[in-house]
């Protein structure tokens, strides 16, 4: 920053302005955690063109067009995830030894004001890249023999999660009859971390005091507990990641008691690409092998790079298969009906992961919450709850804690159910079960209820089978001749266990 000052008398301190615009600037929002949201513009003028580049914790944004000076400016920052360019826009000008700066989170969306003070050359910037492993497979590490089952904090809590909140849910599971059910992780998710103290250990921020406590008391209960991280230097929400701290944080989740880890991909994407995914993946696999701890290895990286392929050579013991779960109709049905071709990737140890549960969060009808339930018992997926344990209706408890349905989910053969019919807005799925059994979901997507009929032949059954069990209005049928009908209500789901 050149400084033009206002009047020169000697011993007095005296105003003075930058002229022009180049400093590296930082804003330092406070978060009620006690940790900060910082925007850094690392800025360089020369003349009418301003480059370099703009950090907002987990996005890097290299600057590629700009208009303006000191006085008035506007700059355009460019940044790829995957193959996906991600714009923002600057608009801001100098006043004094402060850059103030606006910005939109959407383009839509109202302009934000900041204001930037100077900070020392360099804070702020990414870290090197670091060198990968070459690759090589990772032991399998003997978890998840069937799908996991627990609850995570993200869908309801985001940011909210403290350890309070942990703590209750944990009693909640304990008490509510999902432990019972088979529900067993309580999994932290994003915002629990601090920093890094002089010797590079992870710290907790002041949601957190201590988590070797917390992890305690879910064990306590019987259960077990999760964390999250990221292998890019920030997480999704812009705190710590591991990177470059893979075996450093490996070992300290071991010591607090840690028996999951979800590894989210976001703030490695400034650093590596999506083919370097699984050199990446395998830094932290080893590292948690290496921890001593059996922990179990959740990868979340969207479905990139076909990770189904190789999640199981990291040491994955899930993967996710598609960006993130909302409560909505249309957001659980386009996830949760796409996953028919990734069947054969599943297997038990390893299974595909189509995002959490948001079962009780309120967006959508119990029909619509027992597709859910169905269609991710029928796929083998994760079976992590995302509501509020401590409150939710009866019906939604039930849901969720549907043995029969459940036991589809935890079937010991671990493979994956398929589609096997479609009919406008009906689908048929089934599912192989260990003994020579097949679970059934006859859906109807459609806004009105809607007979589906099915041909004991399209179901793969010769004759009549000799047990029928319907799995939500608990049961057996009667099959006799050669096709079954259900009226299925709008959104809704039949669910059969067939033994024949
Ligand atoms: C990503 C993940 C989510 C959640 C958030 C946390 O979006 O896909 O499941 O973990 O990050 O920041």
């Amino acid at each position: 920053m050149k400084t033009r000052c206002a009047v020169l008398i000697a011993f007095l301190a005296v105003p003075c302005f930058a002229t022009d615009l180049t400093g590296n600037w930082v804003v330092r929002d406070p978060l009620p955690d006690g940790t900060f949201r910082t925007t850094y513009l690392d800025l360089h003028q020369e003349g009418s063109r301003i480059t370099g580049s703009i950090r907002v914790t987990q996005f890097y944004y290299k600057i590629v067009e700009s208009t303006g000076g000191p006085d008035g400016f506007t700059l355009t920052g460019s940044m790829m995830d995957g193959t996906n360019e991600r714009r923002v826009k600057y608009e801001g000008k100098l006043e004094g030894d402060e850059l103030h700066v606006a910005t939109r989170r959407r383009p839509e969306s109202e302009l934000i004001q900041m204001v930037a003070h100077i900070a020392p050359l360099g804070e702020g910037a990414m870290p090197a890249r670091l060198p990968l492993p070459a690759i090589h497979k990772v032991a399998y590490n003997g978890l998840a023999k069937t799908p996991p089952m627990g609850w995570n904090s993200w869908n309801k809590f985001a940011g909210r999660v403290d350890d309070a909140s942990v703590r209750s849910m944990a009693d909640a599971m304990a008490a509510n009859g999902m432990k019972d059910a088979g529900y067993q992780y309580i999994n932290i998710d994003d915002t629990w971390e601090a920093g890094r103290d002089a010797q590079g250990n992870i710290t907790t921020n002041k949601k957190f005091t201590d988590m070797k406590a917390l992890a305690d008391y879910v064990h306590s209960k019987g259960l077990k507990i999760g964390i999250y991280s990221s292998p890019g230097p920030n997480t999704c929400a812009g705190y710590e990641g591991s990177y470059g701290h893979e075996e450093q944080d490996a070992r300290i989740y071991a010591a607090w008691g840690i028996d999951y880890l979800k590894y989210d991909w976001c703030g490695a994407r400034n650093i590596y690409t999506d083919e370097e995914m699984q050199a990446v993946y395998q830094k932290m696999g080893d590292a948690l092998l290496k921890s001593g701890r059996p922990i179990l290895y959740s990868l979340c990286q969207y479905g990139r790079d076909d990770v189904w392929k190789w999640g199981p050579e990291v040491g994955g013991n899930a993967w996710r298969t598609t960006g993130d779960i909302r409560d909505t109709w249309d957001s659980m049905t386009k996830i949760g009906f796409s996953q028919d071709a990734l069947a054969p990737w599943a297997a038990p140890g390893h299974w595909n992961d189509p995002d959490m549960l948001e079962i009780g969060n309120g967006g959508m009808t119990d029909d619509e919450y027992r597709t859910h339930m169905s269609l991710w018992s029928i796929l083998g997926a994760p079976l992590l709850a995302g509501n509020d344990l401590r409150n939710m209706t009866p019906a939604i408890l039930e849901i969720l804690t549907n043995r029969e349905v459940i036991a589809i989910n935890q079937d010991k053969d671990g493979k994956q159910g398929r589609r096997i019919a479609k009919v406008g807005d009906q689908e048929v799925w089934a599912r192989a079960l260990s003994g020579g059994a097949q679970a059934f979901g006859l859906f109807n997507r459609g806004g009105a209820p809607a007979k589906i009929t099915v041909q004991l032949s399209e179901l793969g059954l010769k004759t009549a089978p000799a047990h029928v069990r319907d799995l939500w209005a608990h049961n057996d049928l009667k099959l006799d001749g050669t096709e079954y009908s259900a009226t299925v209500p709008s959104h809704g789901v039949v669910m059969l266990r067939v033994t024949q």
